[in-house]
């Protein structure tokens, strides 16, 4: 195993009716900032519930977080954050406005043009101002870790940052709070915790039974619950299994100590700030082909996939490697995220932008071994036409 640091402060406030204890997490004499997207807690009751639990205090509003949070609109948050002295950040949405509300907190502070904080990746963070969250939409992971992704709509550049500044003091997950998630957004949740579990997972061996069997765990029960979502949107277990499966998928728990991967992650942000597909549906055209195309150098960790996680024994062990992979992507279709640029208006003529938009921001030589190369991407873009 490698030498790591687990750390997270963040405090879970797990299970139904938790909203009314926002009163306990933020302090009275507090002036207390609400974030939030385009007015999904609006319509849905979560706005009245968070302000109802706030009562006493000095609360303000800022709406318009957009999905992929822009740096211009973030911009006009830390203006009002400024002038209005607010001294706590309250994010109630999904993974935007959490990451949204990271920059936020970071960027107040923040002597110069906080754009620095994005060319920088967050290294240059000194101080951010504390802030909570209300999750909606189990994805990301957000809640529960120091990183976020904020894109710049002029540079057509999505950019992620990250640091130990940046934790939740707290996150309310609520899973009756997800109920009135649309199906994509359903389907885009599940594909996204499964693409950070592989991320972290699939990638080669270095005795770590630990950290690959809690991973195991957590593919296994996306797999099993994510479907039943679909079929049963208000079944209240199921969303609480596919929640906390979501947070544990990207809290730091499970990449202690393994090598990473996030070469799917790197390629999709380019599909999304080029193209504006959603992030999740640029992880499912990706990681099936990235895995065809990397089967020799993942081939042991395939293989314990295929098997454990699977449960194929086909004695021919490359298709035992190519049944997991279908399977991987029969699991993102069916959970309503397709798989192919096709089947989001892209193809071959696309191929040379997205290759240079990595090569511009310098992310060329990725995965967990830095051998993913453009010439590797080219042909994982390619068969994914
Ligand atoms: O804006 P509103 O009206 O609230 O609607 C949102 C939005 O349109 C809607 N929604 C959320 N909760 C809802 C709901 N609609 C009905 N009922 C509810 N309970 O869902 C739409 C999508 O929301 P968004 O926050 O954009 O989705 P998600 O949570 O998937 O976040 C995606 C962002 O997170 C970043 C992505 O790159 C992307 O920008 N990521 C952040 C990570 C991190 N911080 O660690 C890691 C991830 O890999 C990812 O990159
Ligand atoms: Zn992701």
């Amino acid at each position: 195993m490698l030498n790591f640091d687990f750390y997270n402060p963040t405090k879970i406030l797990f299970g139904k009716d938790r909203i009314a204890d926002l009163s306990k997490e933020i302090p009275s004499d507090t002036r207390v900032l609400i974030l939030y997207g385009g007015g999904s807690i609006k319509s849905n009751g979560i706005l009245d519930e968070v302000h109802s639990a706030l009562a006493g205090r000095t609360v303000k509003e800022f709406s318009g977080i957009e999905p992929n949070p822009s740096f211009e609109t973030l911009m006009q948050a830390v203006e009002l954050v400024r002038n209005e002295k607010i001294d706590f950040l309250l994010a109630v949405g999904g993974g935007s406005v959490i990451d949204g509300t990271k920059f936020i907190a970071a960027a107040t502070n923040f002597e110069g043009d906080p754009w620095q904080i994005m060319e920088k990746r967050g290294g240059n963070i000194k101080s951010a101002l504390p802030f909570g969250t209300v999750l909606t939409l189990p994805a990301t992971g957000s809640e529960m870790n120091s990183g976020a992704v904020v894109t710049r709509k002029s540079l057509k550049a999505k950019v992620p940052f990250s640091s130990r500044l940046i934790f939740p003091r707290f996150s309310i997950l609520d899973p009756s709070k997800t109920f009135t998630l649309p199906i994509r957004q359903i389907g885009n949740g599940v594909v996204d915790a499964f693409a950070h579990v592989m991320e972290q997972y699939m990638t080669y061996s270095i005795n770590s039974p630990v950290q690959d069997r809690i991973s195991e765990g957590l593919l296994q029960t996306l797999i099993e619950q994510g479907p039943k979502a679909l079929i049963h949107p208000e079944d209240y277990e199921v969303r609480a299994n596919i929640m906390w499966c979501a947070t544990l998928a990207l809290n730091g728990l499970i990449g202690s100590g393994v090598p990473h991967d996030w070469s799917t992650h790197m390629v999709g942000h380019e599909l999304t700030a080029l193209y504006g597909l959603d992030h999740a549906q640029t992880l499912a055209i990706i990681m099936p082909n990235m895995l065809r195309v990397r089967k020799d150098a993942k081939r042991a960790k395939l293989l314990q996939y295929a098997k454990r996680v699977w449960r194929l024994s086909d004695a021919d062990d490359d298709h035992c490697i190519e049944g997991a992979i279908e399977k991987t992507q029969l699991f993102f279709e069916a959970m309503g995220v397709k798989t192919r640029l096709s089947d989001y208006g892209l193809g071959a003529k696309n191929i040379d932008l997205v290759l240079k938009q990595l090569q511009d921001h310098r992310l060329t030589f990725l995965g967990e071994r830095r051998d993913v190369t453009t010439e590797v991407i080219r042909r994982v873009l390619e068969l994914s036409v």
